[in-house]
């Protein structure tokens, strides 16, 4: 029977790029898609770009746009990004759309014709300079308890503390610096506790992963509190009916925008929007990450049951990634932006590895760089490539492209591999990606193993039927393994698919199988990952890292030195006689200072910026007292000052010309 399903991931932040992060839901996502709709199920897959709120109104600010040209040319480059990764949505709309206001107001009213909306005031930060409440985030100042200074509104990073903006201390707007004041406004409030029996039924029924469950048992047990969906103006936001200056908080209008985009979808080609967003006969599922299990477990199924509108049939709930096992990082150069990636490497390396490691559960999945490329070149080009550039281009170069008809062996393979069609299909249907990555390569051994055993290339010289009979049931396999594959990596299956010269493969269509059919030339299917790739990949990010927001540095301020602290440091200038690149060293230059009549060796890491025969002779500040240091290259007496962002941007700190090589620098 034909399913009929619509499809959500959550809607990516129009204030920043998509990241690596990212792609781990929407390529879950995606995968999930093809699947169904390689199954022959009518499957819808909706997305935005979720537009509004006090980030986006401030970058577009610091930018010195209209926030609907910021959003614009972000929405560009999210579409941009990931239509280069291959992920398909029906509709990529944005929440910033007349059917996301529509469908907002509408559902305000609903739930305060429900009873579900009351007001109260709310005490906040307030900025007098910037005439604007400030959210938690907009607010820095000096941890209350252990003094870190440079701490957020809500909780200290440094030691966890939570507390109010206003109890830092010496609070500042992080957008003028000057210090907040506490205001008070009238809050609009959705009373979510209204709805807690009818959310434990839901989530008792089913509605999430299993793995979550503890979490949202915990919600319940410290009681659901009553939801802030107002937010005072200026913000970029929809405005609230009836009212002056407040608009909806942005992540009330944010799922909104999972039906606005289903509307729009559904206007545009003359499908019925009602039934495809609430009938029963189409499904319904969200895709999210556990950071935002709150909103979509709690809230946004409490609005949906407050208004009238039918809840998902499930929630599926992923985990964080982490890169070489840690949290993605734009100071450690880990943040890996999908642009970056898609600079140096393929796509469909990086969706065959995401793949290679998701289940159902909602743990952490980590970008490990070595396993990367480890598994990408062994797997994906070593066996499951290779089986197909062992066969096929024997046989258009050999036997004039035209398969022979199985025999015994060859058929014995080829039902092997077909049954395992419902088990693959089973686990993609759970989301269990890494069974169906594990179940292909083994198959894909035995098939290598029969390549190994029928030795094509050897029997081509005395045998041609023998190697035509083996080489059908070699290409037979390929098929069968490329249309389980075919979810995960569209683009290099799309490749097999044209020189097979048959019809496009569909998990229908997998056990037929393909006998004195003729095909086409055969074209290179995949590089091996080129460990350099990675490397200019990961430099690249280094290159390019930049504060989140204006406001911040990308390296925060370290903690306080007093004047005495500083004078120990004692800088010097020094005259470089001699400069020379250090073998086994990327970054470094090995220089011969001279401070005064003394001579120092120093390594200096700033092999990107400067050739050494351009150092030769210039006048440098070192720091002159700092401890030698062992090196992996030898010792290093001292420290060159230089600043920059890094690569090319690294500049040695220079006095004037008429500086004494020696002198004390203050
Ligand atoms: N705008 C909200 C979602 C609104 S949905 C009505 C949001 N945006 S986001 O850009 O921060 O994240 C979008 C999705 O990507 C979320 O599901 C989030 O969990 C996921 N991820 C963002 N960073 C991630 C990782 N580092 N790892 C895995 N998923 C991550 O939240
Ligand atoms: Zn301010």
């Amino acid at each position: 029977m034909t399913r009929n399903i619509v499809v959500t991931s959550a809607l990516p932040y129009a204030n920043g790029p998509i990241h690596l992060g990212h792609l781990v839901e929407y390529l879950q996502t995606d995968i999930w898609v093809r699947y169904q709709k390689l199954s022959g199920n009518r499957c819808l897959y909706f997305c935005a770009d979720d537009t509004h709120g006090t980030p986006v109104m401030l970058r577009a600010q610091s930018e010195g746009i209209a926030p609907e040209k910021l959003i614009e040319r972000v929405h560009a480059e999210h579409k941009k990004d990931f239509d280069d990764f291959g992920i398909e949505f029906d509709n990529y709309y944005s929440t910033h759309s007349p059917e996301n206001q529509q469908m907002s107001s509408h559902i305000y009213q609903k739930l305060k014709d429900a009873g579900s909306i009351t007001t109260r005031d709310v005490e906040q930060a307030y900025c007098e300079n910037c005439k604007m409440f400030l959210p938690d985030r907009y607010v820095r100042g000096t941890c209350p308890k252990c003094k870190s200074p440079n701490q957020y509104g809500d909780s200290c990073d440094a030691c966890g503390m939570t507390y109010q903006p206003t109890d830092l201390i010496e609070p500042k707007c992080s957008v003028c610096s000057q210090p907040p004041v506490r205001k008070k406004s009238i809050h609009y409030f959705f009373k979510l506790g209204d709805y807690a029996d009818r959310l434990k039924k839901l989530i008792a029924d089913g509605y999430t992963n299993e793995s979550v469950g503890n979490k949202l048992d915990e919600w319940f047990n410290a009681g659901l509190k009553d939801w802030d969906i107002s937010r005072d103006g200026p913000y970029f936001g929809f405005k609230i009916p009836g009212e002056e200056n407040k608009y909806f908080y942005v992540w009330l209008d944010a799922p909104i925008g999972y039906i606005a985009s289903c509307k729009n979808y559904c206007d545009n080609n003359g499908l019925d929007f009602d039934s495809v967003w609430n009938d029963k006969s189409w499904e319904l599922y969200h895709f999210i990450g556990k950071d935002i299990m709150y909103f979509h477990a709690l809230f946004w199924p409490a609005m949906l049951m407050g208004s009238g509108f039918k809840t998902a049939n499930k929630l599926f709930v992923h985990g964080f990634l982490t890169v070489n096992g840690e949290k993605m990082s734009k100071s450690k150069g880990t943040f890996i932006k999908a642009r970056s990636y898609l600079n140096h490497l393929d796509p469909e390396y990086l969706r065959y590895y995401y793949a290679a490691k998701l289940s159902s559960h909602v743990g952490d999945i980590d970008f490990n760089t070595d396993d990367f490329i480890a598994r990408v070149n062994s797997e994906l080009v070593g066996k499951l490539a290779n089986l197909a550039s062992r066969s096929a281009p024997m046989l258009t170069q050999k036997l004039d492209g035209k398969m022979g008809v199985l025999d015994a062996a060859g058929k014995a393979l080829v039902d092997k591999l077909i049954a395992a069609c419902q088990e693959i299909k089973d686990d993609y249907e759970s989301l269990n990606y890494a069974s169906v990555v594990r179940k292909i390569t083994a198959l894909a051994d035995e098939a290598n193993k029969y390549v190994d055993d029928v030795q094509p290339w050897k029997t081509v010289k005395t045998d041609m039927e023998l190697t035509r009979t083996n080489i059908t049931a070699i290409l037979n396999s390929v098929k069968i393994l490329a249309t389980y594959l075919k979810p995960i990596i569209p683009m290099f299956v799309a490749r097999i698919e044209k020189f097979m010269q048959t019809e496009l493969f569909t998990f229908a269509n997998v056990a037929n199988v393909l006998e004195l059919h003729t095909i086409g030339k055969f074209e290179h299917l995949i590089e091996r990952i080129d460990k350099e790739k990675v490397q200019s990949m990961i430099e690249e990010i280094a290159q390019v890292q930049v504060p989140a927001q204006k406001q911040e540095l990308a390296e925060p301020i370290a903690e306080e030195c007093t004047i005495e602290d500083f004078m120990k440091v004692d800088l010097r200038v020094a005259k470089v006689i001699k400069a020379e690149a250090v073998e086994g060293a990327d970054k470094l230059l090995s220089l011969e200072l001279e401070i005064g009549p003394l001579q120092r060796h120093v390594f200096a890491g700033i092999k990107s910026a400067y050739k050494p025969e351009d150092l030769v002779g210039k006048l440098v500040i070192c720091v002159a007292n700092l401890k030698p240091r062992k090196m992996k290259f030898g010792l290093s007496e001292g420290m060159v000052c230089a600043a920059g962002p890094g690569g090319k941007d690294i500049f040695v700190l220079s006095p004037d010309e008429g500086a004494q090589s020696g002198q004390r620098v203050h």
